[in-house]
């Protein structure tokens, strides 16, 4: 792998302020209460994540919990139209690193979980788990599975040498920007410390968008799911819309849980949706404590890899 030396940074001041403020420990792909079920698709869901509480149960007793609203505070007033703008400029320039899928898999493993409060396993081990579990129900959607393996990558994020972002602007539950800030999404009360919360602009439901316009065209608050979908995109995959639209819209639980910003979508996204749904009961219930054999199923992903992406990226 050619990691490139990292150039001195960008126009992130308020962001390095920023950094200080940080708890080091963290949240992650947050803010709904999530039933013990088995689901649909006949998956086994486990009942309890590795800390012993209810899957993203964020009102249970939890030592996290304040952590988790500070996050979102911070989250909630940095995330602004102007600012994904610059981060979406920015990370188009994929002059970060050239490597390959699996060897992104490999480098995610540094980033060990503080981020999230269902997951105390290596970021791999969540990877594996729910690219393997939708492999069980869905043998014939291989392009799902690798959907699955890669949906997290761009939590590379919070390494140095892609920037060392701060927890707000890498995980948590995204939301669009240009239009007003949706009462389903988490922690909502702090969206009053947000500029954009008082500019006319971008404060009516429709904001800057016209209804039915796609979620493509529309501005997401930025993190490790938008950065993938843009390495994905820069790279020529062959992956299906479906797969680039998982991988976007994966931690917009205001839309995928809460049903918020539909008026947005267009026919092709309600298909998408539809994949989405699917694929979310795998990203939440996989996170367990049944470890894969990493090197038993690698060559099968490598096979994947190699249909749908190239040897090397650009990240
Ligand atoms: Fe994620
Ligand atoms: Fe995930």
């Amino acid at each position: 792998m050619t990691i490139i030396i990292e150039k001195p940074d960008l126009d992130l001041q308020i962001m390095e302020q920023k950094v200080q403020e940080e708890p080091r420990e963290l949240v992650l792909d947050a803010g709904f209460k999530v039933q013990k079920s088995v689901t649909n698709t006949g998956f086994d869901a486990p009942e309890i994540n590795s800390f012993g509480q209810s899957f993203r149960d964020y009102e249970a007793e939890s030592e996290r919990k304040e952590t988790v609203e500070e996050f979102y505070r911070l989250q909630h007033i940095n995330q602004t139209y102007d600012f994904v703008k610059r981060m979406r400029e920015e990370y188009s320039k994929f002059d970060r690193a050239e490597m390959s899928i699996w060897e992104c898999c490999e480098l995610l493993n540094e980033v060990v979980d503080e981020s999230d409060p269902d997951l105390d396993e290596p970021q791999i081990q969540h990877l594996l788990q729910s690219a393997e579990a939708i492999r069980k129900d869905y043998p014939d959607q291989d392009w799902l599975h690798l959907t699955a393996l890669i949906h997290d990558l761009g939590k590379v994020l919070l390494l140095p040498q892609f920037g060392g972002l701060p927890q707000w602007a890498v995980v948590g539950d995204t939301f669009p920007l240009g239009c007003a800030f949706d009462e389903s999404i988490i922690h909502h009360k702090y969206f009053k410390g947000n500029p954009d919360h008082n500019n006319p602009a971008y404060n009516t439901k429709n904001g800057i968008y016209k209804e039915g316009c796609g979620l493509e065209n529309v501005m997401i608050s930025w993190g490790h799911d938008d950065y993938m979908y843009l390495v994905t995109k820069e790279n020529g995959t062959t992956l299906p819309p479906a797969a680039l639209f998982i991988i976007r819209f994966h931690s917009f639980y205001p839309l995928h849980t809460a049903g918020a910003y539909k008026h947005l979508m267009n026919k092709e996204d309600e298909e998408n949706l539809k994949w989405l749904h699917i694929f979310n009961k795998y990203d939440l219930y996989s996170k367990s404590k049944v470890l894969i054999d990493v090197e038993e199923v690698k060559p099968y992903y490598m096979s994947l890899i190699n249909k749908y992406f190239p040897t090397k990226l650009k990240w």
